[in-house]
């Protein structure tokens, strides 16, 4: 069988995880799809700066640093890891435009053009995959477009930042100051190049558009959602929590009280009770809550940042695209041009 070829844009972290499954995983993937699939292309800024342990799983001739050759080479899905919103958004746009799928990891770009690019991709029949956006290598993504597609949903809310979660977690159980928590969650390479997209609350907000865009329909972008970040805490605010039972969380809050209603969506650190379940995600974690009117509330729990986890999401739904699987029931996602009016439906 012809092999399913995929084109790779950066390779961070991330990336290392994503060669590396489908290298080491080759075989059990061709069986679970029925065809083999693998890296044909990867593109990065400087071939010479990729570290040995990224480049480990890459084969010879892959990796270039030469666009010509990477958008002349043959590739049915595009999987964009570079991050932003600036070159990231022109190469994918590029990529739906010569009909390629797309594969992402970047709330950043689908909370700002996710309107726009899911539009393009309709147009020209292809599909955008983004698990790995939200909750890392949880399906959470997956679980509301496909799970719950038979309920009305009322609400969701959960901690979607593995960052702001590590500080809070260090702050309450060991004492720790921001400042050292923070150093800490960089080192360990959770934290956004920028952290101030994680601790801002900004990184979380991103996320909670896609979520809520998915799960009410709507149309929200990510600079609709207000937020209040980690960064206005100090160790005296979670002793006074602690104090009276509660610990301190950052949450994403959205939802909706009335059919067609509007739609309120947030981002602030809330007092949680210690018994409540979500008080108990711990350290880089994530978990997202979804009420659904035919399910009541669901939850799901998982590694919301690492190599691993995320390189779990984006592989699977590169996977899911070439299997066949993906197109049919995102096809009909709200996010698409003639949806409603954002200016209408977000009330904060
Ligand atoms: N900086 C993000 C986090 C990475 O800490 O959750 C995953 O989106």
């Amino acid at each position: 069988d012809k092999p399913i070829n995929i084109g790779i844009i950066g390779m961070g972290t991330v990336g290392g995880g994503v060669t590396e499954l489908f290298a080491t995983q080759a075989q059990t993937y061709a069986k679970r799809i029925g065809k083999p699939v693998q890296v044909s292309k990867v593109l990065v800024l400087n071939v010479a700066e990729v570290p040995a342990d990224r480049k480990e799983h890459i084969a010879d001739g892959v990796l270039t640093d030469n666009a010509d050759d990477f958008w002349s080479s043959d590739f049915e899905i595009l999987i964009e890891l570079m991050g932003g919103t600036g070159a990231a958004y022109t190469f994918v746009k590029k990529a739906l435009e010569a009909g390629k799928h797309i594969v992402t990891a970047n709330k950043a770009l689908l909370a700002k053009h996710g309107h726009e690019l899911f539009g393009l991709a309709h147009k020209n029949n292809v599909s955008i995959a983004f698990e790995a956006s939200c909750g890392g290598g949880i399906p959470c993504i997956t679980a509301l477009k496909y799970g719950l597609m038979a309920n009305q949903i009322g609400g969701l809310y959960g901690i979607l930042n593995g960052t702001c979660n590590y500080i809070l977690t260090e702050m309450t159980q060991k004492n720790k100051t921001y400042d050292v928590a923070l150093k800490e969650a960089q080192e360990k390479g959770f934290a956004e190049a920028d952290p101030y997209l994680d601790v801002s609350g900004a990184d979380t907000a991103q996320k909670l558009s896609i979520l809520a865009s998915l799960a009410f329909g709507v149309h929200i972008e990510g600079s609709q959602v207000e937020h209040i970040g980690v960064d206005i805490l100090d160790l005296q605010d979670i002793q006074f929590g602690a104090e009276l039972g509660y610990d301190i969380k950052l949450l994403g809050t959205a939802e909706r009280k009335e059919e067609n209603g509007p739609v309120s969506v947030k981002t602030q650190p809330c007092f949680v009770h210690k018994s409540d379940l979500i008080a108990n995600v711990h350290g880089p974690m994530n978990a997202l809550s979804v009420y659904g009117h035919a399910v009541g509330h669901t939850m799901y729990y998982g590694a919301g940042a690492g190599r691993y986890p995320t390189a779990s999401a984006v592989v699977s739904d590169a996977l899911n695209i070439a299997s066949g699987w993906y197109g049919a029931a995102f096809a009909q996602m709200n996010l698409t041009p003639d949806c409603n009016d954002p200016a209408e439906l977000v009330a904060k």
